[in-house]
C-alpha cells in the first residue's frame, strides 16, 4: 500500500489516510470536473451569442421558442382554470382558482403516478392515461355538477415547437423518454381527441414548457422575476424577450415592443462541443443515451445525469487495474445503467459522520459493496465535484440572459429536484455567478436565483388566464382556436 499523504480538502483532516494513488486520482477528477472563474466567463460568453443565434433566422442549436405566451401577469389575474403536469414520474392535475385579491390563489389539487413503461410505450396509451386521470380528477371534485367547458394550461415540459399556443410539435424527447409517433407531430390534437373520447370538457388553452410556468408564477408574486428556470430531471430556463428581437419572427411583423416568452431550451447548448469542458464521462452518459448528440448541457448539469455520472466514475476505478476501488467485490448493482440518482449523491454530501458512516451504510445497502474509509472520501469528494461543476454551469445560463437582456440586477426563480433538493446547489450557483460577473466581495448579490412558486399549477394557470385576457383585448397573435377558446371561458 502507498504511503499517505496529506492533503487539504474541504473537510477537516479527511484526506491524512488516503493512499497516494488514490490521492492521485482524486487529482485527477479535480482536474477534470473543476471549472475555474476563466472558464465561467468563457462559457457565458459563448452562451450568450448561443442565445442570439437560437432567435436568428438562420437558428442554432438552442431551439429558443416563442411561446406565444405574451404578458406578464400583473397580479389581477382572474378565473378558474385547471392545470395538467406531465412529469416525467407524476401526472398531477390542479384547479386553481385566481380570485380578485392581487397575487393570490386557492389550489386543489391530485397526483397520479406515471408507470414507467409510458415512458417507452405508445402515443395512445400516453394521452390515454393522461385523460382518464383528468377524468378521474374532475369526477372526484364535481361529482354530480354539470360542469361546461374548463380552460386549461397544459404543462408539457419538452422541446416543442409552437407557432400558437394552442399548439406544440413535439421536436425530440428528452429525459429519457422515447414514445414512438410523437416526435414531428403537433401533441394537442391526440390529447384533445382522447379527452373528448372520454367526455372530459375540457378546452385546452396554453401549452406551456415548466420554465414559462415558473417565470410567471413567480413573476406573479414578485416583479423583479425575469428568469423562470427549472434545475431538476432536465434543465432548462425562459425569459421574456421584445419581439422586435426574434428576428426568426420578423416576417409576422409583430409589434417590436410586444414582450414574448421564450422557451429557451438551453439543455442543447453546445451541442456542437465547442465550449463546455466534458470529461470522458459525459461522453458516455451521451453515446449511451435514447438521443446521442443531443441536450450537450443538459446531461452535464441535470439531476438525471448526475447519478449516472457518478456511477460510470466509480465503475471506471473498479476496473482501472492501477486504482482497483472496491477490489474483489460484486459490483453487478453498481454495472447496472441509471442504478444511481441524484439523491445517493445528495446523502453523500449530506453524511455528517467524520467517517462517512451514512455514505458506507447507503452503497452496502443500495449496491451490496464494502467501501473502505479512503474509497469513502473519494466517493464523497466526487459527489461534491459532480454536484458542483452542475450548479457552476447552470450559472452560466443564467448569468447569460442577463448579460444578453442587460440585466444588472433582478431575481431568477427556480424550481426542480436539484434545486430545492441537492445541498449546496443554491450556495454554489450564487458563488459561480460572483465570480462571473466579479462583484466586489461587499456588495450584496445583485441577481439571485430565488425558490420560484408552483410553476406548472399557477404558472400554467396564469398563462391561461393571460391568454383569455389578450384574447378579450383583440390580441388573437399565435392562437389557432381563439373562438372555442373563448368559449371555454364563458362558462
Ligand atoms: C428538458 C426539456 C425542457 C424542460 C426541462 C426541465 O430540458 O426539454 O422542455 O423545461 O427538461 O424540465
Amino acid at each position: 500500500m502507498a504511503t499517505p499523504v496529506r492533503r487539504p480538502s474541504s473537510r477537516k483532516g479527511s484526506m491524512s489516510d488516503v493512499p497516494k494513488d488514490l490521492l492521485q486520482q482524486i487529482e485527477r477528477l479535480e482536474g477534470l470536473f473543476t471549472v475555474p472563474q476563466e472558464k465561467l466567463k468563457a462559457i457565458t460568453d459563448h452562451f450568450v451569442s448561443e442565445l442570439a443565434k437560437g432567435l436568428s433566422k438562420e437558428g442554432g442549436s438552442i431551439p429558443m421558442i416563442p411561446t406565444w405566451c405574451m404578458g406578464i401577469p400583473n397580479g389581477h389575474e382572474t378565473g378558474t382554470f385547471l392545470a395538467v403536469d406531465m412529469g416525467g414520474t407524476n401526472l398531477r392535475v390542479c384547479e386553481i382558482v385566481l380570485p380578485d385579491a392581487k397575487g393570490e390563489f386557492d389550489i386543489i389539487q391530485s397526483k397520479y403516478r406515471m408507470p414507467e413503461e409510458l415512458r417507452t410505450g405508445t402515443a395512445e396509451e400516453l394521452w390515454g392515461y393522461t385523460a382518464d386521470c383528468i377524468k378521474q380528477f374532475i369526477e372526484y371534485h364535481h361529482e354530480d355538477e354539470k360542469l361546461d367547458q374548463l380552460p386549461m394550461g397544459f404543462t408539457f415540459s419538452y422541446p416543442v415547437s409552437q407557432e400558437y399556443i394552442d399548439h406544440g410539435v413535439l421536436q425530440r424527447w428528452t429525459k429519457g423518454f422515447d414514445i414512438d409517433g410523437v416526435e414531428g407531430v403537433d401533441v394537442v390534437p391526440p390529447f384533445e381527441a382522447a379527452l373528448k373520447e372520454r367526455g372530459v370538457p375540457i378546452k385546452l388553452t396554453a401549452l406551456v414548457n415548466d420554465t414559462t410556468g415558473t417565470l410567471m408564477a413567480s413573476a406573479y408574486t414578485d416583479d423583479t422575476v425575469k428568469i423562470g428556470c427549472i434545475f431538476g430531471t432536465g434543465c432548462n430556463a425562459a425569459y421574456v424577450e421584445d419581439c422586435g428581437s426574434i428576428p426568426k419572427l420578423e416576417h409576422m411583423n409583430l409589434d417590436p415592443k410586444l414582450p414574448m416568452a421564450i422557451n429557451c431550451e438551453w439543455g442543447a447548448f453546445d451541442n456542437e462541443h465547442i465550449i463546455l469542458p466534458r470529461t470522458p464521462y459525459d461522453i458516455i452518459v451521451d453515446k449511451e443515451s435514447p438521443r446521442p448528440g443531443q441536450q450537450s448541457f443538459e446531461k452535464m448539469v441535470a439531476g438525471l445525469y448526475l447519478g449516472e455520472l457518478f456511477r460510470l466514475v466509480l465503475l471506471d476505478l473498479h476496473t482501472n487495474p492501477e486504482v482497483q476501488i472496491f477490489k474483489g467485490q460484486n459490483v453487478d448493482e453498481l454495472q447496472k445503467m441509471y442504478s444511481l440518482d441524484a439523491s445517493f449523491l445528495s446523502a453523500i454530501e449530506v453524511d455528517p459522520y467524520e467517517n462517512l458512516q451514512e455514505t458506507a451504510d447507503l452503497f452496502s445497502s443500495k449496491l451490496g459493496i464494502h467501501v473502505n474509509k479512503p474509497e469513502l472520501e473519494l466517493c464523497r469528494r466526487l459527489a461534491e465535484l459532480i454536484g458542483t461543476r452542475a450548479a457552476r454551469l447552470t450559472s452560466c445560463g443564467v448569468a447569460a440572459i442577463c448579460k444578453k437582456k442587460g440585466y444588472t440586477s433582478c431575481k431568477a426563480g427556480a424550481d426542480g429536484s436539484v434545486f430545492n433538493r441537492y445541498p449546496h446547489f443554491k450556495a454554489r450557483g450564487a458563488q459561480a455567478l460572483r465570480e462571473i460577473f466579479d462583484w466586489p466581495s461587499d456588495l450584496k448579490d445583485p441577481i439571485e436565483v430565488i425558490p420560484s412558486e408552483d410553476g406548472s399549477g399557477v404558472g400554467a394557470a396564469l398563462i391561461a388566464a393571460l391568454t383569455l385576457r389578450r384574447l378579450k383585448e383583440g390580441n388573437h397573435a399565435g392562437i389557432r382556436d381563439p373562438q372555442a377558446i373563448l368559449a371555454s371561458a364563458k362558462s
